[in-house]
Order: structure tokens, then sequence, then C-alpha cells
């Protein structure tokens, strides 16, 4: 056990300093464990794009319409397990975006400047705080595909994980036959680490799927 903050924590200091970050708390300060509950999720540090023209932010509620757009498009969840009937179905997402459990889910939305709008987004589920590992997802709209786009927001949001979330790994489950995001990974420096089987259900059916990871 030690003291961080005036909070006596059992072994947590990473996960608890990145948990204070995503709150603009700062570290040295001494805040009552009543505000972790109440305040709203906002990540303090969000990653930066270094794509001239690309800009990263947290996704919003409001995103849901322009997000669902795309991914509605069955060209777009053929190789994930994207099973969407409405954009309400998208709620369930965006409850645990704004949900304040240490281990919840964190997704930016990917913005083209010149218009604004949403054209993709990335981030993580499956976040484990007391393991420090967390699961990459991303998705692009195809009038954007083939443009580095995925593959330069992977890179910053990785590293940035590894900056900010202080995590030790970010791992990536992509079905085999997903060609583009296995390239997008392996740019980025994910290194294959075997078939996963019957790991997911896509659309009723059990597949396998190829894991991926990348360690700080
Ligand atoms: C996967 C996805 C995010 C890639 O986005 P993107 O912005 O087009 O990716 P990038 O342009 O950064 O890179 C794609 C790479 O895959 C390659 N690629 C694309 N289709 C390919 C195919 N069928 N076979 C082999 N390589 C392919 C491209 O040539 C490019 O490689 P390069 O860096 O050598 O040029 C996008 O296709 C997508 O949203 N797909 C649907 C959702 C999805 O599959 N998400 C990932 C789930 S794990």
């Amino acid at each position: 056990m030690e003291w961080v903050s005036g909070l006596r924590i059992p072994d947590m200091r990473k996960p608890l300093l990145f948990f204070l970050d995503r709150f603009r708390v700062a570290a040295n300060e001494k805040i009552p464990a009543l505000i972790i509950h109440t305040l709203p999720m906002r990540i303090a540090t969000p990653p930066v794009s270094e794509l001239p023209g690309i800009a990263l932010r947290q996704l919003e509620s409001s995103d849901a319409e322009a997000w669902y757009a795309y991914l509605q498009l069955p060209k777009v969840v053929e190789h994930t397990s994207w099973n969407l009937g409405a954009v309400h179905d998208l709620g369930p997402i965006f409850d645990a975006l704004e949900s304040d459990a240490l281990d919840s889910q964190i997704r930016f939305a990917i913005i083209d400047e010149r218009h604004p709008q949403l054209i993709g987004t990335i981030g993580f589920h499956t976040v484990s705080a007391g393991n420090r590992t967390a699961e990459i997802a991303y998705d692009i709209a195809p009038q954007y595909w083939g443009q580095g786009i995925a593959t330069a927001m992977c890179r910053v949001v990785t590293d940035w994980s590894f900056q900010e979330m202080k995590l030790s790994r970010v791992q990536a489950t992509v079905l085999p036959s997903d060609m583009a995001s296995t390239k997008v990974l392996q740019t980025c420096g994910y290194q294959y680490e075997g078939l996963l089987r019957s790991y997911r259900v896509v659309r009723g059916v059990p597949r396998d799927y190829a894991m991926f990871s990348r360690i700080a």
C-alpha cells in the first residue's frame, strides 16, 4: 500500500495516475473520493494527429449518425463483428464511453478538418487498468480508405496509450480475411501472436481471430 494524493491505494499507482489524469485532476492535488464518481469522463490529454488535415478528438454522442452512416455498409463490416440494425444500437457504446469505471472504453473521433466531419473512429475496449492492457479498434469511412489515415492514427494512438495510459501491452484481434487491418497493424509494429479459435461470434457464426500485439 502507498499514499498518492491523499488517497490510500493498493499497488495501483500508474493506473490511478491515468485515472486522475482523465478527470483533469493533478496528481499532487488532494481530492475527495466523491469527486471521482461525479465528474464526467473526459480525457485531459488526448492524442494529437500527426496527419495534416486530420484531427482527433473524443467521440461524442452527437457523432452517432455520421458513424452509423458508414457502419451500416456491408463492405465496412464485412471483416468485423459489427452487427448494427439501427443507429440506436450504438447507444450502449456511448453509455460505456461516459462511464467513470477505471476499465471503461475509450474512443476518439477522426475528423476531416476541411469539412469538418467524422470520417472514422479509433480507441480501446477490453481495458484492464490492473494489467495495463487494452485492445485497439478502428474504422474509417470507405471514401477515405487507402490514404494512410488508419495507419497514422493507429501509430499515434498506440504511442499515446503507452505514454498517457501507461499501458504495457496493446492487443488487436482481426479476422484473418481483413488484409487492410492486418497491414495497418504490421506497419505500426504489431506482432502476430497466433490464431484464436472460435474467438468471437460474427453475425451468428463463431470465427477464428488473429491476435496481434505491441509491447511498450
Ligand atoms: C481497415 C481500415 C481501418 C484501413 O483503413 P485505411 O485508412 O484505408 O488504411 P491505410 O490506408 O492506413 O492502410 C491500409 C493498408 O492496407 C492495404 N490494403 C488495403 N486493402 C488490402 C487488401 N485487400 N489486401 C492487402 N492489403 C490491403 C493498403 O494498401 C495499405 O497498405 P500500405 O500502407 O502498404 O499502402 C479500413 O479498411 C476499414 O475501416 N475497414 C472496415 C473496418 C475494419 O476492418 N476495421 C478493423 C477491424 S480490426
